[in-house]
Order: C-alpha cells, then structure tokens, then sequence
C-alpha cells in the first residue's frame, strides 16, 4: 500500500471513465448553447463572506465549508457550490441582463461519504440573472429535463413546488413554526435543533419519528399570495404545453436558504433515497442583492454529476465513450519509424499510438491489440529496406489476406482507407475521425 492515497470523498476520475465525464459536460453544454447560455468560469475559491450570504441556517455553510485564512490574511472558502459565485460576478461586473450563464466544475462540502455524497463533487448548472418571467422558469426547467432525456435517462421524477413570495414564505414560516413547537415533544432532537434554526428545514427530515407530524404540517400552497399563485400556474401551465411531466410536493423546500417561489428538483428514482436528488434549483431573488449588487432576480439549477452518472449506470444508458485509439504503430526496427508515422497518421487526424522500448515483434503486437485499434501498422526491416509498410486490420476476425504492404508514400492514405473500410463493415465502435 502506497503512503497517499487520495484523501476520503475526493476521487481520481481515471481513463476511461474521465471521457465520461468530459462527453457529459460537452452533451449538458450543447443543450444550453442552443438557448443562448454562454460559460461563465468563476473561481474555485471566493472570499468566505460570498458563501456566507446563503444563509447561515444551510449545513453547507454552517458545517460543511473547506475555509481557511491564506498567507495574505484572508479568508477564503472553497465554493461549495456555484450560484453564489455567479451572483458575486453579475454584481462585480453588472452584465446586461437578461444574463444567461452556464458552469460546470467541481465544488466541495465536508459532508459523511457515501455512495452518491463525496466531498468535492461535480455539478453543471445554469443561471439567469434579470427576469421575472414565468416562461424563463419554464425554460429553465425544461432545459434540465431535455438533458436527462439527452442522457437517455427515463427513470427521472420532476418535483415542483412554489416558495412564495417573500412575505408568503415569512408567514408560512411562522406558521411551520408554530405548527412544529405545539408538538416539539413529538419531534426527534435532530428536529428539535433545526426547528428553531430554520422551520422549513425541518419538513426535509425523513426521520420516522417526524414524518407523521411533518404529513400534517400546514402547506405553503395555503400562503401564496395572488401574485405568486399566478406566478406558479403560469409555470405548471408552460411545463404541460411542452409536455414536461411534474409533481407537485409541497414540502420541496430544498437545502440552501435563498430560494423564493418556483423550487424544483430532479430525482433518479433508482437513486436510494438519501441521494436521489440528481439535481435541483429555483428562483433566488434577493441573493445579488445580499451581495452588494442592485436588486436582480435570479433562476437556475445545479445538476450532480457524480450523481447523475450513478443512475446512468442503474439504467444502463451513457456508456463511457470509446477513447481506444484507431491506429497502432510497431516497428522492429528501433522505433525512429514509429516516431515519424505516427506523426504524420495524427496529422492527418487519426488517433495513433506506438509501442516503446524496442519490444519485440509479439510484444508489440500484444500491444496493439490491447489498444483497441482498428488498423495496425507494422514496420520492420524487410520493409523499411523495400520502401514499405504493412497495413493490417484489426478488428473483427483477421483476413490475412487484406493485409496488405503498401508503398511508404502511400501509407497515410491507405490506413485512412483501411479506418473506412472498417467502418463501413460495422468493424469499429470508435468514434470517426475527422
Ligand atoms: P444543491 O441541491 O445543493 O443545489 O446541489 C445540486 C446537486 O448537486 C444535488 O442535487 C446533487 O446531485 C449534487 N450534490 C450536492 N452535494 C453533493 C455531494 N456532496 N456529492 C455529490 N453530489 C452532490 C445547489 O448547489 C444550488 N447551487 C443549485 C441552484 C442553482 N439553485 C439555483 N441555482
């Protein structure tokens, strides 16, 4: 066993799977490109105080941040997640709004490991800074869903709930409240602690000893203001005419403290339940403003993809894509001809690995086959004598006979032809070269 190894709930995410993720974050880009979302690439680290403006009832925040004071005196955090950041940007740099940015990166918490929790994990995500409009929460949501349908996921619940306005979810809070510390005797002490913290928060519990009472719990749909009520109709009613389905949960009131009205969030039901949240968001107005700039709302979501990539797997969709090279060169002469063909093969945009060391020809051959290339080009010294080079296919059962030596000025073209010969026979499950 090695001295190091990587620290609990941080992972290498090695070859193959790393093409995974890549192709994830390429597939979640394209979605949101197409509706005028562009990349915003805030830093890993910001001044505590930004994460601070969550709110200080969030377990992120409270319990879960990685912060310390650099060699300058400041303190800083790791971002625990991303919308903050986002917001500490819009107000630093007042973009015209409104402001459509997307994010995909790491983010760390300190939280208990488990399969699904980790404590630097990756999300994408989207915000839009600058608009009230029902239809934007509409189209936000939609391009969450239209991004799981891209990953071929089916087994995806959309939950939807309405927060209010601020002055609904202030009484509805009261209202919890009042509700819980009737019955506080009856709450676990888990509860007890968090009610008079946050009351909302108490209705995430799925404690059995406060799910009865949190099942007769008064309902924020009892609060909502004409406004509000209006505001979330009009976004149940959008989400129908693009035939998103959701259901609506009243007691979605999701882990960070600024969300008003729409709340949503996307479980993989075949998640267990602790981490079946593959993502969630909602409306922040107010949290631009908690952090110098002028009062904006604010929409988005943050999807897991740590998480996310774990329901792939239950459901059997997304593979890791086939990163296998295409073309695989040995040579038994030194290895000076490798050097020089593969060059000219990845120039030509074919993906190209050689054997090293001089191995011998079995060696390389092994080599090759393990690869995964489609064509093998092999030099030794009868051809480098005669000017040559043979091209063999790989994949599939190998013919001897379309094995072929060619002239050395021909080569390139040849294992181009080879790699589409193979390609149109079915024989290649990589991806095509340019
Ligand atoms: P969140 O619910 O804290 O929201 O995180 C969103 C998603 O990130 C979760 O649903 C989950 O898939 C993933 N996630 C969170 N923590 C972990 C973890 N420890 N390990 C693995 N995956 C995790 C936010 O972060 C908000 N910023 C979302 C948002 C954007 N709201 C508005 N805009």
């Amino acid at each position: 066993m090695p001295e190091f190894q990587s620290t609990p709930g941080m992972r290498d995410i090695l070859p193959p799977e790393s093409a995974r993720w890549r192709h994830f974050q390429a597939v979640f880009s394209a979605v949101v490109e197409s509706a005028g979302y562009g990349e915003i690439m805030p830093p890993m680290l910001e001044d505590l105080g930004v994460f601070q403006r969550l709110g200080d009832a969030t377990d992120v925040v409270t319990k879960e941040m990685y912060d310390f004071v650099d060699k300058g005196g400041r303190h800083i955090a790791l971002r625990p997640e991303q919308t903050a950041s986002v917001c500490r940007a819009f107000a630093q740099h007042r973009p015209p709004t409104p402001w459509k940015v997307y994010y995909a990166g790491p983010n760390f918490r300190h939280e208990s490991v488990q399969r699904g929790r980790y404590r630097q994990f990756d999300q994408v995500g989207i915000e839009v800074l600058g608009a009230d409009d029902p239809y934007l929460d509409v189209e936000v949501i939609s391009l969450g869903w239209e991004f799981y349908e891209k990953l071929g996921l089916e087994r995806v619940v959309l939950l939807l709930n309405s927060l209010g306005e601020p002055a609904d979810r202030s009484a509805y809070v009261a209202a919890l409240y009042a509700y819980f510390d009737a019955n506080r005797s009856s709450l676990s002490p888990e509860s007890q602690i968090t009610l008079d913290k946050n009351p909302l928060r108490v209705l995430d519990s799925k404690r059995p000893a406060d799910t009865l009472l949190i099942a007769s719990a008064p309902r924020i749909s009892e609060f909502h203001s004409p406004a509000a009520a209006e505001h979330f109709a009009t976004v149940q009613q959008g989400l129908t005419d693009l035939c998103i389905p959701f259901t609506i949960d009243t007691k979605l009131v999701r882990g960070l403290d600024y969300y008003r009205r729409t709340t949503f969030e996307f479980i993989g039901e075949t998640l267990h339940s602790a981490q079946n949240a593959l993502g969630g968001g909602g409306r922040y107005d107010g949290l631009v403003e908690a952090l110098g700039g002028p009062p904006t709302h604010g929409i988005g979501f943050a999807l897991g993809l740590d998480r996310t990539l774990l329901a792939c797997d239950d459901e059997g969709v997304f593979p890791t894509p086939n990163d296998d090279v295409e073309v695989f060169v040995v040579d038994t002469t030194g290895g000076r001809h490798a050097s020089r063909i593969s060059a000219e093969l990845r120039n030509a945009g074919m993906r190209t690995d050689r054997a090293f060391e001089n191995r011998s020809m079995k060696s390389q051959m092994k080599a090759a086959d393990r690869s995964g290339a489609i064509v093998t080009v092999i030099i030794g010294s009868n051809e480098v004598e005669a000017g040559t080079a043979v091209v063999r296919p790989m994949r599939g059962e190998v013919d001897v006979n379309r094995q072929r030596e060619v002239p050395r000025e021909t080569l390139i073209s040849e294992v181009g032809k080879a790699l589409i010969q193979a390609a149109q026979a079915g024989n290649t499950k990589a991806a095509p070269s340019p």
